[in-house]
C-alpha cells in the first residue's frame, strides 16, 4: 500500500530499504546469537536521521511526519526487530514526551543530543509488581525542598543498560493512584540511580533489557516532567504514539518471515514439484499476505491521523493488536513451510518467531489493546 505517500515518503522508505539490506539484515543473526547491544548500528542510524525522525530540526530531529517514522521503521523491523526497538525507544518513548511535554530547558539540555542520536533513552514506567496498570505503581517521588529522592525499582525497561538518560514514571502520593503519577528525567549517573539485572529473553535478543533500582536517587525539580500527577496523562499519551512503532515492528517482521516462506516455497520440491504448487501451501501464503496488507493499512492510517492532529487511541491499539498477532502467525506458519529447515538456526525464521511473540506484550498486552478499543468503540455509542 503506497497510493498514499508522497515523493519525498517514497524516497526515503527506498533509501532505508537499500541501507538496511546492506547495513543491518547482515548483521542481524550475529548480533541475536550472541546478544549483542547493536551500538555498532546507532552512529550510521543517526547520519540517517532516524533516531528523532518526528523532533522538530531546532531540537536535532529530522522533523519527519509520524507516517516517514512508520516507513523507515518497517523497513529497520524487517531487517533487525533488535535494532528496531532501540531506535523506536529512543524516538517514541523518549524524545516524543519530551518534545510534547518538556520546558525549553528540558529540551535544550535531554532532547538536542538524543534527537541527534548522540546519546541514548529510555522510558521507565513498569515495575515487578505492576506492567498493565500503572497506575498502581509504588516508585515513591519525597520531595525536600529542591530536591526529589526515587526510591523503587522498575523492569523491563529497553535500552536501561545503555541509556543516558530515561524518563520515569513514580507516585509522589500512592492514595491519588493515577493522579499522583509523576515523570522524571533521570540521568544514568544520578546519585542513587543504578542498572540491576540484564533480563535474557526469548527473542529481540540483541536490544538490552534491564531492571532499574532506585535508592534515593536525587533528582532536581528542574527534571520533573509537567507537573506532580501529570505523570498518568503523559505516559497514555507517549504509549499511544509508542503503539503505532510496536505494530510497525510486528508489521517488519511478519513481512520479513512471509518473505522467506515464499521464496522457499518456490525452492523446495515435494513430490516432484515445488511447494508453491501446493495448495496447503499457498493458502498459507495467501493468508500471510493478506494479513501484512490489511495491517500496514492499519499502522499507516493510525500514523496520519496523528499527523493530522485528529485521536487516534483506538486505531494506534487496533493498529498493534492486528500486527502484533498477525506477525505471531505468520511467523509461525513461515516455520511450518519451512518445516525441519524453519527450526534450525540456520534460516531467519526461527528468530523471526521468537522475536515475533514481545509484539503481544510489551506497550500494552494483547489483552490490553482489546481493553482500549472496547472502551473507545462503546463511547463511540455514549455506552
Ligand atoms: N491517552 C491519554 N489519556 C488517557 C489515555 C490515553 N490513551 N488512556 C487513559 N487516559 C487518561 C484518562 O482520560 C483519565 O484521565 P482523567 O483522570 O483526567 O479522567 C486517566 O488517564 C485514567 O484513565 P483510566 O481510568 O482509563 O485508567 P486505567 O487505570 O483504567 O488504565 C489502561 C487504562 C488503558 C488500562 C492503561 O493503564 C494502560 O494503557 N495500561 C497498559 C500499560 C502499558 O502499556 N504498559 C507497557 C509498559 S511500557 C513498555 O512496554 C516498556 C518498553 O520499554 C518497551
Amino acid at each position: 500500500m503506497d497510493f498514499a505517500l508522497s515523493d519525498d515518503q517514497r524516497m526515503l522508505q527506498a533509501a532505508v530499504r537499500d541501507f538496511c539490506l546492506k547495513e543491518i539484515a547482515p548483521t542481524a543473526e550475529r548480533l541475536d546469537s550472541t546478544s549483542t547491544f547493536p551500538g555498532e548500528h546507532l552512529p550510521k542510524l543517526a547520519a540517517m536521521g532516524l533516531m528523532g525522525m518526528t523532533v522538530p530540526s531546532e531540537w536535532g530531529g529530522a522533523g519527519s511526519d509520524m507516517l516517514s517514522y512508520v516507513l523507515a521503521l518497517e523497513e529497520l523491523s524487517a531487517a533487525c526487530a533488535s535494532t528496531a526497538v532501540t531506535m523506536s525507544v529512543n524516538n517514541s518513548l523518549y524524545c516524543g514526551p519530551l518534545c510534547r511535554f518538556a520546558t525549553e530547558a528540558q529540551k535544550a539540555r535531554y532532547l538536542t543530543s538524543f534527537a541527534r542520536g548522540e546519546q541514548l533513552g529510555a522510558y521507565a514506567l513498569s515495575e515487578p509488581s505492576c506492567g498493565s496498570d500503572p497506575a498502581a505503581l509504588e516508585t515513591i517521588a519525597q520531595r525536600e525542598g529542591d530536591v526529589y529522592y526515587l526510591t523503587g525499582r522498575k523492569n523491563f525497561i529497553t535500552n536501561g543498560p545503555h541509556a543516558d538518560a530515561m524518563i520515569i514514571f513514580t507516585t509522589v502520593d500512592k492514595t491519588r493512584k493515577h493522579k499522583g503519577i509523576t515523570a522524571f528525567i533521570v540521568e544514568k549517573g544520578f546519585e542513587g540511580f543504578a542498572i540491576g539485572k540484564i533480563e535474557k529473553k526469548l527473542g529481540i535478543r540483541a536490544s538490552s533489557t534491564s531492571e532499574v533500582v532506585l535508592d534515593r536517587c536525587r533528582v532536581p525539580v528542574a527534571n520533573r516532567l509537567g507537573n506532580e500527577g501529570d505523570g498518568f496523562t503523559i505516559a497514555m499519551h507517549t504509549l499511544d504514539d509508542g503503539r503505532i512503532g510496536i505494530a510497525t515492528q510486528a508489521l517488519g517482521i511478519g513481512r520479513a518471515a512471509y518473505t522467506v516462506a515464499r521464496q522457499y516455497a518456490t525452492e523446495r520440491y515435494a513430490f516432484g514439484q515445488p511447494i508453491a504448487t501446493f495448495q496447503a501451501i499457498q493458502w498459507k501464503l495467501a493468508d500471510m499476505a493478506m494479513k501484512l496488507e490489511a495491517g500496514r493499512l492499519l499502522v499507516h492510517q493510525a500514523a496520519w491521523l496523528a499527523d493530522q492532529g485528529h485521536p487516534f487511541v483506538k486505531e494506534a491499539a487496533m493498529a498493534k493488536l492486528f500486527n502484533s498477532e498477525a506477525a505471531n502467525w505468520i511467523a509461525k506458519e513461515a516455520v511450518q513451510v519451512l518445516g525441519g529447515f524453519g527450526y534450525l538456526c540456520d534460516f531467519p525464521v526461527e528468530r523471526y518467531f521468537r522475536d515475533a511473540k514481545i509484539t503481544e506484550i510489551y506497550e500494552g498486552t494483547s489483552e490490553i489493546q482489546r481493553l482500549v478499543i472496547a472502551r473507545q468503540v462503546l463511547k463511540e455509542l455514549g455506552g
